[in-house]
């Protein structure tokens, strides 16, 4: 089931807004995977949501195939209503059946955390694989768990928002402590928008590079390359961010 933060219109609206963050910055992931996207002609963005990296990609000139794929309709409302010349599909990895027809499947915004059960894990990287071309590439990024990122989701860390429709929004998070490799956290949401907040409950998976690549190999798929952060430096043992750009095996 799709978090509430996804699948509600209310929310969903709120998505890019959430993202860009107090400093409505740019976002550093969409620069790094922005090059990627535009020197293939073929192009599946997994986990799209509102579609910003595939609405860039077109700004930036692209004319190839663009398809975004999402299983919250709250999210590809959003995508659709800002580009109808991309294909905007509703679903999972495994539901549409392509086979070889991207040069780069691409998953951001550490989507790829959402797949937390191993046998979702695997048919989705099994999917992925098939949907690539021979010599395509599946760029995507997990977060370090040796980083431990949720140790900075409490609420103490809540963040004031500019609301697009007037006023102040507020946002905290608050995490539960990780359960093996799974950390669950309740985002809420104030704001003169609504009489009560908003809450929505996410668990995402956080692999270590190891298990990551023994994934990726029993859906023969390899890393080619890692990074561990937005600059491109390398992955090392406290990166913020296991980036992996994978090919087939
Ligand atoms: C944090 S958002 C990332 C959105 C976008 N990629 C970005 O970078 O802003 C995670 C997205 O994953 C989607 N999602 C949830 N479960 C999924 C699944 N099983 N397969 C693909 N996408 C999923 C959600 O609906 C949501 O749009």
């Amino acid at each position: 089931m799709v978090d509430r933060l996804f699948s509600d219109p209310g929310l969903a609206e709120l998505y890019d807004t959430l993202c860009a963050g107090p400093l409505r910055a740019a976002r550093d992931d969409f620069g790094f995977y922005l090059p990627y996207v535009m020197s293939a002609s073929t192009v599946l963005d997994i986990g799209c949501g509102t579609g910003e990296l595939l609405h860039m990609a077109r700004e930036s000139g692209h004319t190839g195939r663009l398809c975004g794929l999402d299983p919250a309709e709250a999210m590809l409302g959003q995508a659709r209503r800002r580009r109808p010349d991309v294909e905007w599909v509703l679903g999972e990895p495994g539901s549409a059946g392509w086979q070889g027809e991207f040069e780069l499947v691409v998953m951001t915004g550490h989507a790829f955390q959402v797949f937390v059960e191993d046998e979702q894990l695997r048919s989705s990287l099994a999917a992925i694989r098939t949907a690539l071309t021979a010599d395509g590439r599946f760029a995507f990024e997990t977060r370090n768990p040796a980083a431990r990122a949720w140790e900075h989701w409490v609420p103490e860390n809540e963040v004031e928002l500019a609301d697009p429709r007037g006023g102040v929004l507020r946002s905290r998070h608050e995490a539960e402590p990780p359960v093996g490799d799974t950390v669950t956290f309740r985002q809420t949401l104030t704001g003169p928008r609504w009489d009560v907040p908003q809450s929505s409950v996410s668990t995402l998976r956080f692999l270590g590079e190891g298990e990551l690549s023994s994934f990726l190999s029993e859906a023969g798929l390899t890393a080619a390359e890692q990074f561990g952060d937005w600059d491109g430096r390398p992955l090392t043992d406290d990166s913020p961010e296991i980036i992996t750009i994978a090919v087939r095996s």
